[in-house]
Order: structure tokens, then sequence, then C-alpha cells
């Protein structure tokens, strides 16, 4: 009696473990939203954001609605060398499968352990939220994808951005700059690669509400969108902001008004650069814009200037603006070569080295009332300028930008080449020669000598990390496809090999605590723009140099291309 009693007991806790365990499961996964709301788009299931940030009220109209310009696109001079034959060799496509194979890797751990969240966690094979919850990572890895020919996990990830409504997320608040730069750029590139509609009409949605941000009284936009006090008409621009924040999103936001027709995106970006053309004179280091800016008072009056991180982007889109716009807004040539030439000469240093290489480094610069003083700072951000000013040389014909940003390329190459790793650091001070040009010898100012336990040359690490950056490798792309050599291809292995022996584990790539010793202790992070900017740099240089031609595309700062207006 009592054992059977028992059995039928514990039976019956089994049938309930099991009916609570079911209904989990299903409660689970069974979310209303998905079913409320949802629209059929040929196969693919499709949610409207819940939230019409289009049909919400505008607090501060614009009065005078400005359109990119109509005029015919001008033919701007060639980006890249004018190769007769095929850039695919034996070598290449070897190196380019092994980039591949590392873009698989990082995606299928993604897929495994952190699908449709922001980002995975490599260590503790999690995922995790950072970007407000749209599935940043999937947006970012969109067009790599593509590119790499990965068409069923490019499907895949459609019909799970299908799904993104932009009014859910646990936060009240977005991240302008980053959600720009990160979804609207991966939507829109996406979009330009594939013509898959339920891209654009996400994008679309996003951009209305990203819009909001510029409702304010003078129509500037703060860092954050606060979406309460957007609905009520409150925001104002803020009062102190970094450049890079807040004027770095014109390619996007253009390249939404071209593809739609709809001016209004334009618009909202043209009135951040009319106040720093209006101000690119009145800085403390005229030419250049300082760090931060006041965006509500319209002032640039604080006293550091960098290219490095805050400042980075808003430098680096001037040229690919004058490229997006097919050369007809003449202004951007002007800020252009205006804030290139100031940087040149305050800005830029020649680091001592064992080699007497002739590198150069970009630092940051605080100006007094009689002079400006610069700190020969290095930091891994800052190394995207090399490839801003290949660019800008190339389209502007300047082929003195091109010399620079070849030695501001080398320059990264060498930080590289100068650690045990293979990697350069996050952030680091160097030893600088007097001038950037003219003599100097690494022999005659040995007496500085470093510390044993710093590279020649180096007089400080300040931050040890790598964080599987992109921008070095992404100078050493644009070199190539200027200039055609084979050191920036020789340079990019001697870099990625590096890079793959210190970040990799078995599931995917992490970040590194101290690029100065091997076998360095990794840290539970891989970000973004490893699967959307570092690995599509790697592999676009062993690419053949017709995919993603630079005269045909120009690439965001999280390195979502857009294609460029034909004549
Ligand atoms: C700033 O100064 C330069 C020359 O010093 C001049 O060419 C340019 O037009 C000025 N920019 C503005 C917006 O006035």
């Amino acid at each position: 009696m009592i054992p059977q009693c028992q059995g039928r007991l514990s039976r019956r806790y089994i049938a309930l473990i099991v009916f609570i365990g079911v209904g989990f499961v299903l409660y689970n996964n069974f979310h209303p939203q998905d079913y409320i709301g949802a629209t059929k788009v040929g196969p693919v299931k499709y949610i409207p954001s819940s939230y019409d940030w289009s049909r919400n009220p505008v607090k501060y109209p614009v009065e005078d609605m400005k359109s990119p310009p109509t005029a015919e696109p001008k033919k701007l001079p060639p980006v890249q060398r004018q190769w007769q034959e095929s850039t695919e060799g034996h070598i290449s496509l070897a190196r380019k499968t092994a980039v591949k194979k590392a873009f698989v890797k990082s995606w299928d751990a993604y897929k495994t352990y952190a699908w449709a969240q922001d980002e995975l966690k490599p260590l503790s094979r999690k995922g995790k939220q950072s970007f407000s919850g749209w599935s940043a990572q999937l947006v970012d890895a969109l067009d790599t994808l593509w590119l790499m020919d990965m068409k069923e996990d490019f499907q895949l990830a459609v019909e799970q951005i299908a799904l993104i409504d932009w009014a859910k997320t646990d936060d009240d608040f977005l991240n302008l700059f980053e959600v720009t730069i990160r979804h609207l750029g991966g939507l829109l590139a996406a979009y330009d690669l594939s013509g898959e509609q339920l891209l654009l009409s996400k994008a679309i949605e996003l951009g209305d509400m990203l819009y909001a941000t510029f409702d304010t009284p003078n129509r500037l936009p703060s860092h954050w969108l606060y979406f309460t006090k957007a609905k009520q008409g409150e925001q104002k621009a803020d009062d102190s902001m970094s450049g890079a924040a807040g004027c770095s999103m014109g390619l996007e936001f253009t390249r939404l008004s071209q593809i739609t027709g709809d001016p209004k995106y334009y618009d909202a970006t043209e009135r951040v650069k009319q106040f720093i053309y209006r101000n690119q004179n009145n800085t403390k280091l005229p030419g250049l814009w300082p760090h931060t800016m006041n965006y509500r008072q319209e002032t640039v009056e604080t006293a550091m200037f960098t290219l490095g991180a805050g400042a980075d982007s808003l430098y680096e889109y001037l040229p690919k603006m004058h490229a997006i716009l097919g050369g007809l807004d003449p202004e951007y040539v002007q800020m252009t070569t205006q804030a290139l030439d100031t940087a040149t000469k305050h800005l830029l240093y020649r680091p001592i080295n064992p080699n007497d290489d002739n590198i150069l480094m970009a630092g940051n610069a605080v100006a007094g009332k009689s002079r400006v003083e610069l700190t020969t700072e290095m930091q891994h951000l800052t190394c995207f300028i090399g490839g801003t000013y290949g660019l800008a040389g190339k389209l502007m014909s300047r082929e003195d930008f091109v010399d620079l940003g070849s030695r501001l390329t080398a320059g990264c190459i060498w930080a590289y080449d100068s650690f045990p790793t293979n990697i350069m650091p996050e952030i680091a001070e160097l030893k600088r020669c007097p001038d950037i040009d003219g003599k100097c010898s690494y022999e005659e100012l040995k007496s500085l000598s470093s510390s044993p336990t710093l590279p020649p040359g180096f007089t400080r690490v300040r931050d040890a990390r790598y964080l599987l950056r992109p921008e070095a490798i992404e100078s050493v792309f644009y070199m190539w496809r200027i200039t055609g050599d084979e050191i920036w291809r020789d340079a990019a292995w001697r870099m990625w090999e590096g890079i793959v022996k210190e970040t990799e584990n078995d599931v995917a790539f992490a970040s590194i605590a101290d690029v100065r010793h091997e076998g360095s202790k990794k840290e539970d992070s891989m970000e973004t723009f490893w699967m959307s900017e570092t690995l599509k740099y790697f592999w676009l240089i062993f690419e053949d140099h017709n995919v993603l031609n630079l005269d045909d595309w120009v690439l965001n700062t999280e390195a979502h291309p857009f294609k460029r207006p034909k004549s």
C-alpha cells in the first residue's frame, strides 16, 4: 500500500512538474507582442514599432527645410589605385579564408549563446544588453554576413530584425550617436547591399525616432534621446557634448534622405554642420573644433583638441560627406582641408624609433593664450586618421595628405610591431622628434632611454588593453586600396596573426588586459565592432579590390558601406 501510494503520488508529482515545466517553456517562448500587431511581409513576420515617431507632434517645426543637393553628382577623382588585374592570389585567398573562419566562429558563438541580444560575453558565454536591447550585434554584423556570402544566416538575421520594436526597451533613453552608427548605419548598408525592403522599413522607423532628438529650440541635438521628454517636446540641445557624438550622424541621415526622398533627416544633420562650419575659425585653435562644444548656446570655447576619443568621427565624416553628396557641397572641402592642415601643424608628431622610420602619430593639444601645448599621446582610437588623410587626399587631389596618411598608418603599424604580442595598446605615450620632417636620429636621442619594460620610443603605457578595435586595420585598408602596395597587406597579416594568437578562446574572441605580455589575461567582452569593422577590414584587404570599391561606396564610422551617387 504504502509504496504504491508513494508511487502514485510521485507520478502525480512528476506530472505536475512536467506540466509546470511545459507551461513555463511555452510562456517564455510566447511573446504576445510577436503576434499582436504583427503583419506578414512575404513569408516573414514583421512587427511595426508600437510607437510611431513620425506622428509625434513636433514642438519646434523647421521653417526652411533643406534638401540634399539635387544637381548631377560631380565626377570626383578616383580613390582606389587603378588596377588592371585581379588582386586575388593564393596567399590572399588563404588569408581571406582565415579571416572568414574567425568571423564564422564569432558569429556561431553569438548565435548559440547570445542570439538577438546586443553583445556576446565570450568568456561566460552569455548575452549582454548594452545598447537598449535592439540586437545591436545582429544589426551590426548584417552587411558582413552578406559580403562574406553567408546568405542563410543573413536571412535568419533579417527575420529576427523584422521583429524589433524600437518602442520596446528597458530604458527611457537611447544614445543618439551609438544607435545611429550601429543600428541605422547597419540597416541602411545591408539594405544598400541586398535591396531587402524589410531592412529599409526598420531603418525608417528608427530614423523617425532618432529624428526626435533634434526637436529642440535651436534644432541641435543632445547626447541622449529621452523618450518621455521628447514626446512632451521638452528636449534641449546639450550644453556640453563631444564633437564626435554631436557631429557624426551626417552620413546615415543623408543616406536615409537620399533613399526615401524625405529631406527631413538630411535637414537635421545639415544644421549641425552649419554650426561647426560657422565656428571653424572661432575656436581657440582655428581650423579644429574643441573636444567638447556647447550646442545649446552654439559656442566653441573649450581648449582641448584631439583627433582621438570624442573627436574622431567628426573629422572622419568631413571627406566622407563630400563623397556621399557627390561633391556638391563645397563647404565640406573647405572644412576638411582647413581641419587637416591645422591638425598637421599642431597635432601630428614624429615618434623617435630605433629604425628611424619616417612615421607619424596624432596627439592632443591644449590651446593657451600664447601657445599650443602638444601631448605626445597615442590612442588606438586615433589610428583611423591615416585612412581619413588618405581618403581626403584622393578625393580633394591633395597628394600631401595621402603621404601624411601613409606615414600615420605606418606609425600605428610600428606601434603594433613594437610589442611582443604584435598588438598596440589602447593608450600610450611616446618620445618625439623635434619636427615631423628633417633630421631625427634615434642614436643621438638614445640618452632618453626607455625603461626595460617598455619598447624603445615609448615612455608610458597608460592603458595596456586591446579591445578588438578596428582603427589601425581600417587605415591599413585605405592605404592598401589607395596605393596597391603589398607592404600594407603584409603588415595586415602580421597584425592579424598577433590578434588571433592573443584574443582567440574556445568559443570566440575576447578583449585582452595587457598587450605587453604574451598570453595575457582575457576580458569578458567582444564588442560589436569586432564583427562589423575589425573582421570586415581584415577580410576586405585580402579580398579582390572591386568588392566594396571605394569609388562606389563610402563607409560610415562603424564600417557600414553606403552607395555613393553616380553621375
Ligand atoms: C576661415 O579662415 C580661412 C582662412 O584663414 C578662410 O579661407 C575661410 O573662408 C574661413 N572660414 C569661414 C567659415 O569663414
